[in-house]
């Protein structure tokens, strides 16, 4: 199959190509304000599990659903008072919340790999206009092969996906390069994946604290969360200084710690310029010239909380 490339642009060519592959039940990828999509209609089964063979994604992880609006939401997730706020404060933006499955969704069991909750989100920019176009929830994992980094650009979703899907649509690089926030509502608020929303934030609105779900539980509650992910082909090695990269390897610097002629997440020191640019970095360096890559230490304050997650998974063990 060839993957065509079509950019964004003002006459709705776009808009009117990708909505007719996603209606018959095939898959586009898509750029939103994180990661680029793997968009498929949510609501088809064929749909559904095009997006599982083409990522090559076990069929245990669940898939976030992405909608237009509130009003669509609330036709496939039940919506308390902390998830109205949320939803209000943060939508359309980085926020995915995991809610109990309205009855009547109209989902694809696949979506939710069977389960009773489902993961939802309002993305900014051309998956919500799809969605709204099709009046339709719009299934996206990240459009990467399973296990592998992120997309922040078209060409990494060619890269990864190239003859495999029918077309890529191209607004240029992510806005915040990093995966939305994961939260759990079914009880007190439970942080299941950090990402681009900082805990914080979502403290301020609900009031109370937010738990980080707990690496260590044996059942796994949100399944994408535990193997080895994230990860570029060669090792990647966390915590190193300049003088303790070893010849071969590619040095990530961060902040005062950075070799001339290495790349560096941020040379002031900004942990959000870091989030933003990380998979860009790690797709960038990830060659057959490099035996590994080594990265500065970064503070795991506000989103380098979520730097740190991806960067310790990018390290783990490969499964
Ligand atoms: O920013 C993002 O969230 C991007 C863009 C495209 O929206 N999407 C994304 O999807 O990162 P994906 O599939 O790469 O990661 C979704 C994560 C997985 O770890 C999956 O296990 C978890 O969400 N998940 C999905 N449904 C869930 C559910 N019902 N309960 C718990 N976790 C769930
Ligand atoms: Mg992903």
């Amino acid at each position: 199959m060839e993957t065509l490339t079509l950019k964004l642009d003002d006459d709705g060519h776009w808009l009117a190509q990708a909505g007719a592959i996603l209606r018959a039940g095939g898959l586009v990828g898509v750029p939103t304000e994180t990661v680029y999509g793997l968009a498929g209609d949510a609501t088809s089964d064929a749909g559904v599990a095009a997006i599982y063979l083409a990522k090559g994604r076990p069929a245990h992880n669940p898939l976030i659903v992405h909608v237009a609006d509130l009003a669509m939401a609330a036709r496939l997730a039940v919506f308390d008072a902390r998830a109205l706020m949320l939803a209000e404060a943060f939508w359309p933006g980085p926020l995915t919340m995991v809610l109990p499955l309205y009855t009547g969704h109209g989902l694809s069991s696949a979506v939710t790999a069977g389960g009773q909750s489902v993961a939802i989100r309002c993305p900014q920019g051309p998956l919500r206009a799809l969605s709204a176009e099709l009046d339709r929830a719009l299934a996206a994992p990240s459009a990467n092969r399973s296990g592998h980094v992120s997309p922040t650009s078209a060409q990494h979703v060619r890269d990864d996906l190239g003859g495999r899907i029918p077309l890529v649509l191209d607004d240029g690089p992510c806005v915040l390069g990093l995966e939305s926030t994961i939260l759990d509502l079914r009880a007190a608020p439970l942080l299941l994946r950090p990402g681009a929303l900082d805990a914080a934030s979502i403290e301020s609105v609900l009031g109370e604290p937010v738990l980080l779900a707990d690496k260590s539980q044996s059942a796994p509650v949100s399944p994408g969360l535990l193997a080895s992910h994230y990860a570029p082909r060669v090792p990647v090695r966390l915590d190193v200084l300049p003088d303790g990269v070893l010849p071969g390897e590619a040095y990530l610097g961060f902040g005062q710690h950075h070799l001339d002629s290495h790349h560096t997440l941020s040379a002031s020191g900004d942990i959000g310029e870091a989030a933003g640019c990380l998979y860009t970095m790690l797709r960038a360096l990830d060659g057959p010239l490099v035996r590994a890559i080594a990265i500065a230490p970064i503070p795991q304050e506000g989103l380098g909380l979520a730097l740190a997650n991806r960067l310790q998974r990018a390290a783990a063990a490969r499964t």
